[in-house]
Parts: C-alpha cells; structure tokens; sequence
C-alpha cells in the first residue's frame, strides 16, 4: 500500500508526529507551504482569525498528486478550535482525488474532535483512524502510545 503523509506545521509539533508516521509506515511526506507570513504575534492573530472565518489561503502547488496513494495521512495544527487554514485549502486543492485518509492533529489542549470531523466533511470521506493529540501527551511522552494505537487502527483496517 503506498502511503503519502501531508502536513502542515507553523511551530514543529506537527511535522514531528508526522515524520513518526512515516518513518513507520515507510510513507512518502509532503510538506505544505503556505504564502502568508505567520511569523509573532500578527502572523498568529492572522492564523486565528483565517480558522474562524474558514479561509482559503494560497499555497504552494504540492509536490505529490493524492491520487497516486492508496493512503493519505493528514496533519494539522489545531488553531482556534478548527483546522489550520493551509490545510483547509490543501483539501480542498484535491477534493475528489483522495483514495483513502486518516487525519491527525496536534493542539495545546487535544480532543479537538469537531476539527476533524470537518475534515472529513471537507473530503466526503470517511477517514480510517483520527487523533488530536495535545502537548502535554507529546511532553510526557504518551504521544509514542497514542500515535502507536492511531497506526494500528488503520492498520487493522487495511493490512499496510
Ligand atoms: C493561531 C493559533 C490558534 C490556536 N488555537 C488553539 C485552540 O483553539 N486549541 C488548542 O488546544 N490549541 C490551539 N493552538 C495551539 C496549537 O494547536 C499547538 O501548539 C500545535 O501543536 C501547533 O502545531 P505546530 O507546531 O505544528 O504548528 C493554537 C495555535 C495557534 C498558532
């Protein structure tokens, strides 16, 4: 099964859970790249305010088509309760041409399920595992567990 792990990530905790995934599923990554400075406190306002009004902003063209994998594992920041809004517009980007998905999140706080719930929404498809994870499980160490059961839920499903 060829796997392709797609992240966006302003701060690392992201893209370090999903180079986990990868590495353990041998899976390809793609890095989103957005345009929009999100540097201090105005980049991170910016950020805020483009999840609340469900924004779309441009994005480098990615490098790998989704059509191309079997499976697609997408990550995002949890930034004011929804998804980050570079990967709002990466789904949308390739809306249609996803064969398989599970999403994944980091946050400060977790259990940001009505995030990837939207996700799904987004895609109209139902993902095959998903997981916010929060800081604190990432510090203490929890985070190897939880990203451990999120694996083995999609691999229950799909023998990959
Ligand atoms: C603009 C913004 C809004 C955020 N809003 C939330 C939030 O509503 N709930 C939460 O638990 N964490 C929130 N966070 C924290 C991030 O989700 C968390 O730090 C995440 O791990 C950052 O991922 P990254 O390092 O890959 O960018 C927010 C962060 C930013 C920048």
């Amino acid at each position: 099964m060829k796997t392709l792990v797609v992240v966006y990530s302003r701060t690392g905790n992201t893209l370090s859970v999903a180079k986990r995934i990868a590495k353990e599923l041998d899976a390809d990554i793609e890095t989103i790249k957005d345009k929009t400075n999100r540097k201090g406190i105005l980049g991170f306002l910016r950020s805020g305010y483009e999840s609340v009004r469900k924004k779309v902003p441009a994005i480098v063209e990615p490098k790998h088509n989704p059509k191309d994998f079997d499976l697609v594992i997408i990550g995002t920041p949890i930034w004011a309760g929804g998804m980050s809004s570079p990967v709002r517009a990466y789904l949308l980007r390739f809306r249609g041409q996803f064969n398989k998905l599970a999403f994944f999140a980091t946050s400060a706080g977790g259990g940001h399920d009505k995030a990837l719930d939207e996700m799904a929404e987004l895609t109209e498809l139902k993902p095959l595992a998903k997981v916010d994870i929060s800081l604190s499980q990432l510090r203490r160490g929890n985070g190897e567990e939880v990203i451990e059961t999120f694996i083995e839920t999609i691999r229950s499903q799909d023998l990959i």
